[in-house]
């Protein structure tokens, strides 16, 4: 799917010293008693890690947290201060994790609690905080309260999902995102009912209605949190909500079916409780998946006087890839909308991939030999000088392409498997599915991250879970830690400035040159200081028109050796002026 808190002055003190030198945390609102906000999630940049891929400590081809510590000093090297883990609790594994069996346990592949314990100690040692995804949307078929569940109509947790007894006829048509009939409702004859899942069958929907599941997921939650952990990110919740009842939706509802999955009924309800009863209790930040359907939903999630969460990530950006009509002017305008509708009040993410996407610079820059490193570092730019927490994906540092499978074979995802069942089954055009897949499918952001040019990519001494990209050989850490144009140390230094320079975080942003079909520029503006930045989003030379003079300008930083000090750009340029 293309789917807080009061801290002592000691603790922030403590939390200053174990923070990176020259990174300085926000004092204001902290101490502010009339809002309970603090800001240090405002000036985080979130490295995100998909612990399945990322190092393998034991040779059974799959990551996991051992090799996560492994690799906390690569992590810290770069310069960001938080780390985003995808879901490491037992499961099954249908949807990689996002099917959780017991939310106090870790999954066998990943190791056990005790690593996730010195996983979290050694990191705040490196002072860098740790955000947890929460999977409570759904939970997996094989969790206890599921099994219990479906045993009877009478079990106490029959009323922890949504069950539709069969004598009432079939249930109203609900749409499934991964079911392989897109089915949202899967009988089950054990007791002759229907039981809604959203995603795929294995991760029935839970029933929030419920307050003894909603108390359980905020004892969850007080247990991760009780262990010191730094923040969650709440996966798929804008679904959570349900209207019970189930009512017809229009026929073709599922064309646009955010309108009717996201934001309804009490879900702005559930989330004050969820603050109430957690978030405002512990010194955690919480970001949503997703930012509803409007502008208004999207406040009414992050606004701070509204005591629900920090932030949250919208998809509208993100989602426009080449593929969908991607132009650089629609482009622009999202973000610039996005931007101006939280100007003034609440705070958003600001990311161009993560494992639910392929790669960031085969789908918004150019992969080919000639470009890839200077899109990746022109998108980096990008990321680190809007306003929004950066959300940056693992692996998008060396600047990592699409892996671009051939073969089904090759691919993991298991909606995709489901589609393409579903489309073999009616005889469908596979040859432009599997098409499709080699530029969006996310397993294209999930293969091995490469770290050498050693066999698998320095990633296991064993069979990848899935297979690696072919290009490690030559694209890899170890090669761009020696050569220092690199897009890994190109991503250092443009941490190290968005960390150094409040304006980058906080600084008002202005479009400049809006009809210009292939830069993009805008302003950056806080206390008198101005920079402006110029992106050539295309693959030939292109000129800004910014309408300022630069002359007197000087340059802070580009991704050419020599940066451009006027506004004609080379192919792919990024130039960050200071007027
Ligand atoms: C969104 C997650 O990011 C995605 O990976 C997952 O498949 C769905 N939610 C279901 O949990």
């Amino acid at each position: 799917m293309h789917m807080i808190n009061r801290l002592t002055a000691a603790i922030l003190l403590c939390l200053a010293a174990c923070l990176p030198a020259g990174y300085v945390i926000s004092q204001t609102n902290t101490h502010d008693p009339s809002n309970n906000v603090k800001t240090w999630w405002k000036e985080a940049i979130v490295y995100q890690v998909y612990p399945r891929s990322f190092q393998d400590s034991d040779g059974d081809g799959i990551g996991d947290l051992k090799g996560i510590i492994s690799r906390l000093d690569y992590i810290k090297s770069l310069g960001v201060n938080t780390v985003w883990l995808n879901p490491i609790y037992s499961s099954p594994n249908d949807d990689n994790g996002y099917d959780v069996s017991d939310y106090r346990n870790i999954m066998k592949d990943f190791g056990t609690m005790e690593d996730f314990d010195r996983l979290l100690k050694e990191m705040h040692a490196r002072g860098l905080k740790l955000v947890m995804d929460l999977v409570v949307n759904h939970s997996s078929d094989e969790h206890a309260w599921f099994t219990q569940s479906r045993s009877s109509r009478n079990s106490p947790y029959r009323k922890y999902y949504h069950w539709w007894p069969a004598e009432k006829g079939k249930p109203p048509y609900r749409y499934s995102l991964f079911d392989i009939n897109n089915d949202a409702w899967l009988y089950d004859s054990l007791t002759n009912a229907y039981y809604l899942h959203y995603f795929s069958r294995k991760q029935p929907d839970l029933n929030w209605e419920n307050p003894q599941v909603r108390k359980e997921i905020h004892d969850i939650m007080k247990f991760w949190a009780d262990k010191g952990i730094d923040g969650f990110r709440l996966d798929a919740f804008g679904f959570a909500a349900k209207d019970t009842t189930f009512p017809h939706f229009p026929a073709g509802f599922e064309k646009n079916f955010m309108k009717y999955y996201s934001m309804q009924g009490n879900l702005h309800g559930y989330l004050q409780e969820m603050n109430q009863e957690v978030l405002s209790k512990y010194d955690v930040m919480s970001v949503a998946e997703g930012a509803g359907n409007t502008f208004e939903d999207a406040h009414n999630l992050v606004d701070e006087d509204r005591h629900e969460l920090n932030m949250a990530y919208a998809f509208d950006g993100v989602d426009i890839a080449k593929m969908e009509g991607y132009s650089l002017l629609r482009f622009k305008e999202v973000f610039s909308r996005w931007d101006s509708a939280f100007a003034e009040k609440g705070w958003l993410s600001i990311y161009l991939a993560n494992h639910d996407q392929a790669r960031m610079v085969s789908r918004f820059g150019n992969d080919s030999p000639e470009f890839r490193e200077l899109s990746s570092k022109m998108l980096t730019t990008f990321i680190m000088t809007m306003r929004g927490t950066p959300y940056y994906y693992n692996g998008d540092e060396l600047g990592m392409t699409n892996a671009g499978f051939e073969r089904i074979e090759d691919y993991r995802d298991m909606p995709t498997m489901n589609q393409y069942q579903a489309l073999k089954n009616k005889g469908g055009d596979i040859a432009a599915f599997l098409k499709r897949l080699q530029f969006e499918c996310r397993d294209n952001g999930r293969t091995p991250f490469q770290w050498s040019g050693k066999p698998n990519a320095g990633f296991t001494t064993g069979t990848p879970w899935i297979g690696l990209n072919k290009n490690y050989a030559q694209l890899n850490a170890e090669a761009q830690e020696k050569d220092p144009q690199s897009v890994l140390h190109y991503f250092r230094r443009i941490v190290k400035l968005r960390r150094d320079n409040p304006l980058l975080v906080n600084g008002r942003y202005a479009l400049l040159d809006k009809s210009n079909p292939d830069v993009y520029t805008y302003t950056r503006e806080l206390n008198g200081k101005k920079w402006l930045i110029m992106l050539n989003f295309s693959g030939k030379p292109a000129k800004a028109h910014t309408g300022l003079a630069l002359s007197g300008g000087k340059v802070v930083m580009g991704n050419y050796p020599t940066p451009s000090r006027n506004e004609n750009l080379r192919p792919y340029e990024a130039v960050i002026i200071s007027l």
